[in-house]
């Protein structure tokens, strides 16, 4: 595991975005894995710069996002489909048809998780995996459990990840009490993994993380079993390591 600790947001942001496009400049065809949340939305305005300016390309990139909430259609503001939509996809050169969120509203969601699965594996596994983490030690929505969770699949969210998503709702009965998300399997896979991480409420989740027993129960310290993992976290995040 290799650790980044920067000055702020700002800065943590910036090699979020370098990081992400050089993986794009040394292979365009790229899968990409996205997060969504407050952390990657300086790394997504950095991006968007970066494209602008003629550094990056997203015309052959692919992308397949972590999670997306059970229940909200695509252009419900709360979705992270919405959300992808605003704070990237609208501003770069991406193929509508190289996106690739889960669909909160599919009929069969059994089937929606496997076709998920099978399309990673389709188009050759995730190259790299851009992460966030919940101040329970959740990625993607893999809340902490008794077991990891292989797969995409339907999870119900942690009173916690409720509480701290309904700053995004206009209140916490409108947070939606289910998502679909990749499983542990799925980002293990990824042959790189990025995770970001900004501010003194994430500083426990970190510390387990990087120092803590690899358990279900802190999913994010499963990462210390990957060949090739960043943590790019801001002094705060860091505080307690
Ligand atoms: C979102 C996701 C979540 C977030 C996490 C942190 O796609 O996968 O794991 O990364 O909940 O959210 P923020 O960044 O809002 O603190």
């Amino acid at each position: 595991m290799k650790i980044l600790i920067v000055k702020d947001y700002d800065e943590m942001s910036k090699k979020a975005a370098n990081m992400v496009a050089s993986q794009i400049i040394l292979k365009p065809e790229s899968v990409i894995g996205l997060a969504t949340g407050d952390t990657p939305k300086g790394m997504y305005r950095q991006l968007v710069k970066l494209y602008k300016d003629g550094y990056v390309d997203f015309k052959n990139v692919k992308t397949f996002n972590l999670d997306e909430y059970y229940g909200l259609e695509k252009d419900n503001p709360q979705s992270y489909n919405y959300y992808m939509m605003e704070n990237l996809f609208k501003h770069v050169n991406i193929k509508r048809e190289n996106i690739n969120i889960p669909n909160g509203m599919a009929e069969d969601l059994e089937i929606e998780c496997e076709e998920y699965e099978k399309k990673i594996e389709e188009l050759g596994g995730i190259d790299l995996q851009v992460l966030g983490i919940g101040r329970n030690g959740h990625i993607g929505f893999n809340e902490p459990d008794l077991k990891f969770e292989a797969k995409t699949h339907l999870v119900r969210l942690d009173e916690d990840t409720i509480k701290a998503n309904s700053r995004f709702f206009n209140s916490i009965e409108e947070v939606p009490t289910m998502a679909i998300s990749m499983g542990i399997k799925t980002i293990m896979n990824a042959r790189k993994i990025i995770l970001l991480a900004s501010g003194k409420e994430k500083a426990e989740a970190i510390y387990k993380t990087v120092n803590g027993k690899i358990t279900p129960k802190v999913p994010a310290s499963v990462l210390q079993l990957h060949p090739d993992v960043t943590l790019i976290i801001d002094k705060e995040a860091a505080s307690l390591l």
